[in-house]
């Protein structure tokens, strides 16, 4: 940090001590609006305002924004997993926040297995609950009907990020997108990878590999082979770094 970055920040803090705090919540306010007019066509902008790690320690943001401007001005729902700020009640919500500004009309969803109430707003829905609970994520999707847009942003565990998109994807609108994020997770022991064996059957990566062949499964004869219910609903599977996307509609 150089002489200049260390004014502006000690500068800042002494106004932060002496202003009101209605000025300093306008002040907030007015740069939100602000950054949702300037930036609202580049997702890895607002990614940058709002400090999601979506654009900077990934480069998520990019993909998204191809595989989602068809969506930029509609009525979307947008479910993602994991708000942010683990046990912290009042920390996270910063990609919540952005895809906010990237979807004018949009409302933005989100589950968490903390309580994180306080960080709702005005089109942003959160609720408490895992994202293995198969009875919570139905009733959920009850509750704010099918959404068009998931993403997984959750615990990461292998065996959670399968069992989520199991229960999940089948309830995603044709012609959605459903995103798993930090899939390197699926070579970290801690999350139920395997860091040795790169063709352990049980990781995620793995079973998502798998879904190439099964979007060919017309071309096949296999006695034993396992149908995913729901494979016929997936269109595409795009692999990139550290994330998946996949397309749902019929292939
Ligand atoms: C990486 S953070 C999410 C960051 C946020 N999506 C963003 O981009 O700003 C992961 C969140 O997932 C939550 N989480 C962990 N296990 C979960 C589970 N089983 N079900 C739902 N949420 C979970 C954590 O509490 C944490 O807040």
């Amino acid at each position: 940090m150089d002489k200049g970055q260390r004014t502006l920040i000690k500068l800042k803090s002494s106004c932060k001590e002496r202003l009101p705090h209605f000025v300093i919540v306008g002040f907030r306010k007015l740069k939100d609006l602000f950054a949702g007019i300037i930036f609202q066509f580049n997702l890895s902008k607002l990614a940058k305002f709002y400090a999601t790690d979506k654009w900077g320690r990934h480069s998520y943001t990019p993909h998204y924004q191809f595989f989602l401007r068809k969506f930029k001005f509609k009525r979307i729902k947008l479910l993602e997993i994991g708000v942010g700020g683990y046990e912290k009640s009042d920390k996270g919500g910063k990609s919540l926040r952005m895809w906010k500004k990237y979807f004018p009309f949009g409302h933005i969803y989100s589950i968490d297995i903390y309580d994180k109430n306080k960080l709702e707003q005005n089109r942003i829905h959160i609720f408490q609950g895992s994202q293995i609970d198969e009875e919570f994520l139905s009733s959920l999707i009850n509750k704010i009907g099918r959404p068009d847009i998931i993403i997984d942003d959750g615990s990461h565990i292998n065996e959670h990020v399968i069992k989520s998109f199991e229960i999940l994807f089948p309830y995603l609108n044709p012609g959605g997108m459903y995103a798993i994020e930090d899939t390197e997770t699926s070579y970290m022991d801690a999350y139920g990878g395997d860091s040795v064996n790169i063709d352990n059957p049980n990781t995620s990566m793995n079973y998502f590999k798998s879904i190439p062949d099964r979007i060919n499964n017309d071309r096949f004869e296999m006695d034993d082979y396992q149908k995913i219910s729901f494979e016929d609903d997936i269109r595409s599977i795009h692999f990139f770094h550290e994330l998946i996307i996949i397309e749902k509609s019929s292939n």
